[in-house]
């Protein structure tokens, strides 16, 4: 007994090991619970009497993994590696025991906790369950056994579909797949265990393929090295380069295939220190962090307090253009009730076509049942004028971006004395110059959304000096509801996102005012790990839209923005982006062509190529950098984590250098103030590095102290 394990009799001499941490909602395998398990496995191991062991859980849950906190607490490779070998050395002594061992799996059931249940010789799992090795998702692989005991187990394709991914399955897909013995209903789950650990041993039967075309290639060592090459390719293709963990998977998986059990865990091992060093997984284990602080509702007191029930029932959308349609879509599609207005049927038309199509589509993929498309689409009610939104949760607006016509907007929800919330989804507005005449300010706030709303994770709630606690924990609320990542940020030009963007987007456009090419600066920020390049974004984004924000931009801040003023040629030519076909690319039937060969005379620039990648690369990401570092001056931004959700989240970031902030910390506060001191030299005030940053130089601080 112990305060994570406890061991129980179920009789006929069956010895159960119920995990059930007393400190913690969930159970994990740190360094406690693995020296539990040990020294309940020495007593059995002792114990002649026993005829068999029942792994299981007092929790809703099993076991969610391995602690996160101790694998980035380890400092070198060979610790790491010790750590993994450890935990891998436990698993083998329940699995070496002469008697028949069961794991009896409830709810998640994830890394650390599927390689313990894969220890045993049967699994039996409630059809609830979900069990799956997400390490892939922290830059890591499994750990303690799963790269081996998998493959052995179920087939090199399908552990490595499980291990690439980090995919979940439920009790039944993994019976399907063979990765447990039988998925029965909760209510007998002990029932079936113990049905099982009366059987004998079993025996090391080599995979239990469930597609007998995958035995021929998979048993031979010839069409495992087809194999092998082609998820290589796979892999390189899908990671371009940047995650090391998906091809030392492939590595320890393959090479421990041909070899015993034992000499693969040593790979494994092995390769799983290597990765804990990297700062991929580095940047990862940090994002997971930041993430999950970033999902406490900060008032979410306030809001239940004033509202008792924070249920999302239901929402007003004001717009039903490209970003109202995606909102009210999402919410219909997460059981919300909405109201949408437009004064353009055509707009509503369009968004309904749009919603519809989006159900059907998530039907055909079985996402959803098909009568449910129809259900979806019931929740959405569209109407040419706002009357009845005095009784949702909150109104959304999502019209054309103008203060007045939001102002207006907002007067006349305020006009139907409801206490309905008011949220503006404007890009780069301050909430409070929309909210300047309001009666109750304390009622406005922003809900910043990205698009494609139904895609991107983000939202960037906007608060002002005004805005009531209670309206923003209820905000929250619905934004969960919704299901986005949230930060929650002080009002501002731009907020976060919208300003850190619009300054990486202007440094784009002044490097091709220097003469680098279209080309060259996208490849050189792709290359750096972001999705798009700039200057395709700013296509995207539309180029009138840009230059608009970049005016908001140039306003707020005129001392150290600086506009690329050969722009407005782009504009005035009609070239708006993909949205008319034309911008710094051009579009065929919504396809990307090449660089419009006009746009650089049109700017009058000669291309040259004074610029080495590096430095294109430098500028804009520094520029990016910097803004942030502004953002925590001013404390538009409140904690360094919500700058790296919102930028990773919302700006694709590459999360492989963990957001703005995590790259300070990666590279060093002093080497980053340096770089800006001397871009300020030669480029302008907007180098010259904020004081978070000079602070953090000067004090030799990191961003995130616990981290290091
Ligand atoms: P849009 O031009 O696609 O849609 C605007 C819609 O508002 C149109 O359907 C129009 O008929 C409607 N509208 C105009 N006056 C109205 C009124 N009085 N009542 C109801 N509807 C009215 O514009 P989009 O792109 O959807 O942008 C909307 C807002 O979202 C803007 O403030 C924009 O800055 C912001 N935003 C846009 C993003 C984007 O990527 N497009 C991203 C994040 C925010």
């Amino acid at each position: 007994m112990s305060q994570y394990l406890m061991t129980e009799d179920w009789g006929n001499n069956i010895r159960a090991l119920v995990f059930n941490n007393e400190q913690a909602p969930v159970n994990t395998l740190g360094e406690g619970p693995l020296r539990a398990l040990e020294a309940a496995i020495t007593e059995i191991e002792s114990d002649s009497s026993l005829q068999g062991v029942v792994v299981t859980s007092a929790k809703k849950d099993f076991i969610v993994g391995a602690d996160i906190n101790q694998i980035a607490s380890f400092k070198t490779v060979a610790e790491t590696s010790s750590a993994c070998e450890q935990m891998q050395g436990v698993f083998q002594r329940l699995s070496d025991l002469k008697i028949t061992t069961v794991a009896a799996i409830s709810g998640q059931c994830l890394g650390g906790g599927l390689e313990l249940a894969l220890a045993c010789d049967y699994r039996v799992a409630t059809e609830g369950a979900n069990l799956a090795f997400p390490e892939i998702q922290l830059g890591l692989i499994p750990g303690a056994g799963g790269t081996q005991r998998a493959p052995r187990l179920i087939g090199i394709q399908a552990a490595l579909d499980l291990i690439l991914t980090g995919k979940r399955l439920k009790g039944p897909r993994a019976k399907k797949v063979g990765l447990v013995d039988e998925a029965v209903h909760a209510n007998i789950l002990k029932t079936v265990a113990l049905k099982y650990v009366a059987k004998k041993k079993r025996k090391d039967s080599g995979p239990g393929f469930s597609d007998i075309s995958r035995l021929a290639t998979e048993t031979n060592p010839l069409g495992r090295r087809v194999m092998e090459k082609k998820a290589k390719e796979m892999v390189s293709k899908n990671t371009k380069g940047f995650y090391p963990a998906p091809h030392k998977a492939l590595k320890v998986v393959f090479q421990g295939f041909e070899k015993s059990l034992k000499k693969g865990l040593e790979l494994e091992a092995q390769a799983f220190g290597e990765l804990a060093m990297t700062k991929e997984a580095r940047s990862l284990i940090h994002l997971f962090h930041a993430t999950t602080h970033a999902k406490k509702n900060p008032e979410k007191d306030a809001a239940k307090e004033h509202y008792g029930d924070l249920k999302t029932n239901s929402l007003g959308v004001i717009g039903a253009g490209f970003m109202g349609a995606g909102i009210a879509m999402v919410a219909a599609d997460k059981g919300i009730k909405v109201r949408l207005s437009d004064p353009s049927v055509e707009s509503t038309q369009k968004a309904l076509k749009g919603a519809y199509s989006f159900f059907k589509k998530k039907a055909k993929r079985r996402r959803i049942k098909p009568f449910e498309v129809g259900q979806r689409m019931a929740h959405i009610s569209p109407g040419t004028s706002p009357s009845g939104f005095a009784s949702t949760d909150m109104v959304i607006e999502a019209v054309f971006e103008n203060v007045d016509l939001k102002r207006k907007l907002l007067a006349e929800i305020e006009a139907m004395e409801s206490d309905t919330i008011f949220a503006s989804n404007t890009s780069a507005l301050p909430i409070g110059d929309i909210a300047k005449d309001a009666k109750h300010p304390e009622r406005v706030l922003g809900m910043h959304f990205f698009s494609p709303v139904e895609k991107m994770p983000l939202l960037e709630i906007v608060k002002t000096d005004k805005t009531a606690p209670w309206a923003l924990g209820k905000a929250f609320e619905i934004g969960q509801a919704l299901g986005k990542q949230i930060v929650v940020v002080k009002d501002g030009p731009g907020f976060y996102t919208t300003r850190a963007l619009a300054f990486f987007l202007a440094e784009a456009a002044l490097v091709l005012e220097d003469g680098a090419s279209i080309e060259d600066i996208d490849k050189a920020l792709t290359d750096f790990g972001f999705p798009v390049g700039p200057i395709t974004l700013m296509d995207e984004v539309g180029i009138d839209v840009g230059a608009h924000v970049l005016e908001t931009m140039k306003s707020a801040f005129p001392e150290r923005f600086k506009t690329p003023e050969k722009l407005a040629a782009i504009e005035t030519s009609g070239r708006l982006g993909r949205k008319n076909g034309k911008g710094f690319y051009l579009y065929e039937n919504g396809e990307k062509q090449g660089v419009d060969p006009e746009v650089m005379t049109l700017m009058g620039v000669k291309p040259n190529n004074n610029l080495k990648t590096h430095e294109i690369v430098d500028r804009l990401l520094l520029v990016f950098v910097n803004e942030t570092a502004h953002c925590l001056d001013e404390g538009i931004l409140a904690h360094p984590h919500d700058a790296d959700v919102g930028a990773v989240f919302g700006l694709g970031f590459p999360p492989f250098w963990g957001g703005p902030c995590k790259y300070v910390d990666h590279l060093g506060a002093k080497v980053i103030v340096d770089q800006l001191t001397a871009l300020a030299e030669k480029y302008g005030k907007r180098f010259q590095p904020a004081a978070a940053l000079v602070k953090l130089a000067e004090s030799e601080q990191s961003f995130f102290p616990e981290e290091s």
